[in-house]
């Protein structure tokens, strides 16, 4: 698919589903001598105002990592503080539904809130129709934890070990269905997958940046789409 650019007439590939780790905002608030949760909150803001831009411009599939497995680690007042800017996100999704947005959680449920579990469904259920930007939520999402639920399933449904092929294992992920990431954007300056959609992103391309995710921008992101557009992609052909 092409997309025009506004500012000249250098045509660009969009990618098809781009998923961005949200790292950074910590060290942002602790820059500015704020607590950690007012990263966080400025963290959500960009959240927001970078899943609109992604349906504005025509992104099939955005899929960002809010909440790992591994961040249970962190101090109880800190994953509260999560867990509350998720609950009043999922209170007030009528404004993405306006906006033809697709809400998908991706991650292990059973952990979580009850009131949490609930808002999730029921904001699942009432963007299933829509027909623009399809946004996974990674919630207690790890990829091993993922492959491993996905093997115990195959087990369960008595899937022959000489039946089973690469697509038996993608259409058991919390994924099955979507197609893999192309794109996978991590600012902050780390450079680590960090146990993020590890099977799906096989072929996926990388960008890095030392922007904090609070500072992170629609500019920031047309910059990472026209590097994606510039790099010659194989597949492991020639
Ligand atoms: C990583 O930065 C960020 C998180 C673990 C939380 C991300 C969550 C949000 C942005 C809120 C998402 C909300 C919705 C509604 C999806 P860090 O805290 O590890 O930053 P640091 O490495 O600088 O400490």
């Amino acid at each position: 698919m092409f997309f025009k650019k506004k500012k000249s007439d250098e045509e660009r590939i969009l990618p098809t589903h781009i998923a961005i780790i949200m790292d950074g905002n910590g060290r942002w608030a602790k820059k500015r001598s704020l607590p950690r949760t007012a990263g966080h909150a400025a963290g959500s803001k960009t959240f927001k105002s970078i899943a609109r831009y992604c349906n504005k411009i025509g992104i099939k599939y955005l899929t960002v990592y809010a909440f790992s497995t591994e961040n249970w680690k962190r101090p109880k007042s800190e994953v509260d503080n999560i867990m509350n800017i998720l609950r009043d996100y999922l209170k007030d999704t009528d404004s993405f539904k306006d906006e033809n947005i697709k809400l998908e959680f991706i991650g292990d449920r059973e952990p979580l809130a009850d009131d949490i579990k609930e808002l999730m469904l029921k904001a699942e259920a009432d963007s299933a129709s829509a027909t623009g930007l399809h946004l996974n939520i990674a919630l207690n999402y790890g990829g091993r934890d993922e492959i491993v639920h996905a093997v115990k399933r195959i087990v369960a449904e008595g899937i022959n070990a000489e039946d089973i092929t690469e697509q038996t294992i993608s259409e058991h992920l919390y994924t099955a269905g979507q197609p893999d990431p192309d794109f996978i954007i991590r600012p902050s300056g780390e450079y680590r997958l960090s146990n993020y959609l590890i099977w799906q992103s096989a072929y996926a391309e990388y960008w890095f940046s030392d922007i904090l995710w609070p500072d992170f921008g629609p500019k920031d992101l047309d910059r990472a789409i026209e590097d994606f557009s510039r790099r010659n992609r194989r597949f492991g052909g020639i």
